[in-house]
């Protein structure tokens, strides 16, 4: 009998294994923080998805306020929403804010994240953006550089926490008034997990949505793809499709 016999070793191991502090229980992964006093601010809010995700967030209670490249833009958006919305210029918008939803095109994705990297800096950033190519076959994925638009913010916003959600919604069923609730559920991605713990309660402020995990910005690519799926699914069908993960 060699002395790396287990059984030799098994009174020392089970005296380990008594003084070892007790493992805390795996934490329930739909116990989400308390978001309703974070102000969001949306670059882009004076678009179609930016308009309507500050909508339904600021008619779920939240405080937003709306960015644009000009601010007398936002301020007349935030006029027509009511509900307490801002308006103020991209800068001042990402400034006021804790959490930034960055809805504006891919096209000028880049640009505008360069030029808010400061004010940017340790904010909470949600990247909405599908980079998308449309002819005449319809919708399609672009190949991007960094691998998505999430991860090129990440790589452009050093400072900040970004993650990735609200890519599936339809920006018509968010601006109308009449509609209740959005059936759907956002998968919200990125790094850290009280990250994406913040950004799922966040989803789920709006009646009948959603936030589920699904996993870090390298895997942005296919969620942002899939928005051409979806729009195919809407021109088949005239509808606008959302998404349900089933089992969790
Ligand atoms: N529409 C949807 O159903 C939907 C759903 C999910 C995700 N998204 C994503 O959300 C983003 C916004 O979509 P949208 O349909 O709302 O787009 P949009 O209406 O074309 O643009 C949103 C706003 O971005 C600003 N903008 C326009 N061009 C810009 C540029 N080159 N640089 C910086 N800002 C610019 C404009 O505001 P100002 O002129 O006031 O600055 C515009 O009102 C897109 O990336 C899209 O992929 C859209």
């Amino acid at each position: 009998m060699t002395s790396t016999d287990s059984t030799q070793n098994a009174p020392a191991e089970a005296a380990a294994a008594a003084k070892a502090p007790a493992k805390a229980p795996a934490k329930d992964p739909w116990d989400l923080p308390d978001v309703s006093g974070l102000v969001v601010g949306v670059l882009g809010g004076t678009g179609d998805q930016g308009r309507g995700l500050a909508y339904r967030l600021a008619r779920a209670g939240q405080k937003v306020i709306i960015g644009s490249r000009a601010a007398d833009r936002a301020r007349s958006a935030a006029d027509e929403l009511g509900l307490g919305v801002e308006g103020a210029d991209n800068a001042e918008c990402a400034r006021r804010s804790d959490i930034v939803i960055i809805a504006v095109p891919w096209e000028g994705h880049a640009k505008t994240l360069e030029a808010l990297r400061e004010e940017l800096a340790g904010k909470l950033v949600v990247d909405c953006v599908n980079p998308l190519g449309f002819d005449k076959q319809g919708a399609y994925a672009l190949q991007v550089e960094e691998g998505s638009a999430a991860q090129q913010a990440a790589a452009l916003l050093p400072d900040s926490r970004v993650t990735a959600a609200f890519h599936h919604l339809s920006a018509v069923l968010l601006q109308d008034e009449s509609v209740e609730e959005i059936d759907t559920d956002v998968m919200v991605l990125g790094e850290v997990r009280a990250d994406t713990d913040i950004v799922q309660a966040l989803a789920a402020r709006i009646p009948g949505m959603r936030g589920v995990f699904a996993g870090r910005l390298r895997n942005a690519h296919q969620v942002e793809s899939l928005v051409a799926n979806l729009i195919s699914t809407n021109r088949r069908y005239k509808a606008h499709s959302g998404l349900r993960v089933t089992d969790v």
